[in-house]
């Protein structure tokens, strides 16, 4: 499913010389987050979730992965985008519900894609919220918190950080986003995070590393100096 200018990146990253560079901090933060959302997916299935909303699916391929018999995944994305991984993914699958995640009416077009209300439900936005303002993020979760049926759930993850702007950190994040025509629009401050119940995760190398509820989505975590 990957185009091919990044199947090509990717197996040159695998050419021995070059695979240092796949070791960078980007890449792990990556696979950790993809192990967090499969294992919060994976739980809530096992709970008995009977439906999977993920919201900013991009190509997440976890209604193919984590897959069960009685469980209904549905996807919403932006129609451009999913309409291109629709002409590529395999049989099977999600429900494809084209929306934008900061549409208000998003619950109908959900209910109109079969989605059930009364069904508990596991709900993923991952790497999603920092394409929308913080009035949109708060009314997407405020509408996924009030659809699902009881004991449902729901897992998030926002960008914390660059508000340094100062820093060549932040500044090579803007950098980098705008060079792909993307604009960060909602980061938590990087004090707001740390006072959202935060813990400490993974070895503590060269710094220390808070999570707030959930892995931050920056390209280059901009993680707290010190705690
Ligand atoms: C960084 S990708 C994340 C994809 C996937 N969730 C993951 O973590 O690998 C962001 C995704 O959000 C989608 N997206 C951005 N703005 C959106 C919006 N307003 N409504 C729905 N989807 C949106 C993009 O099309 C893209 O697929």
């Amino acid at each position: 499913m990957l185009p091919r200018r990044w199947a090509a990146a990717s197996a040159l990253l695998r050419v021995p010389v070059l695979h240092r560079l796949g070791r960078n901090q980007s890449f792990a933060y990556l696979a950790a987050r993809t192990r967090f959302y499969d294992e919060f997916v994976t739980d809530a299935l096992d709970d008995g979730a009977e439906q999977v909303v993920v919201v900013g699916a991009g190509l997440d391929s976890r209604a193919w992965r984590l897959a069960r018999p009685g469980a209904t995944f549905f996807e919403v994305d932006l129609p451009a985008t999913q309409a291109d991984k629709r002409s590529r993914a395999p049989d099977g699958g999600p429900v494809y519900v084209a929306a934008d995640a900061a549409d208000p009416s998003l619950a109908d077009k959900l209910k109109a894609a079969g989605f059930r209300a009364d069904e508990t439900t596991a709900f993923t936005v991952e790497g999603l919220t920092m394409y929308l303002t913080r009035e949109e993020v708060a009314r997407l979760l405020g509408t996924l918190a009030s659809i699902g049926g009881p004991a449902s759930r729901l897992a998030v993850n926002f960008g914390v950080g660059f508000e340094r702007h100062g820093s060549r950190r932040g500044r090579f994040g803007r950098l980098a986003m705008a060079s792909g025509g993307e604009r960060y629009n909602f980061r938590l401050a990087l004090a707001d995070a740390r006072s959202s119940s935060p813990r400490p995760v993974g070895p503590m190398k060269r710094r220390s590393q808070v999570h707030s509820s959930a892995p931050s989505t920056s390209p280059t975590p901009d993680w707290p100096a010190s705690r």
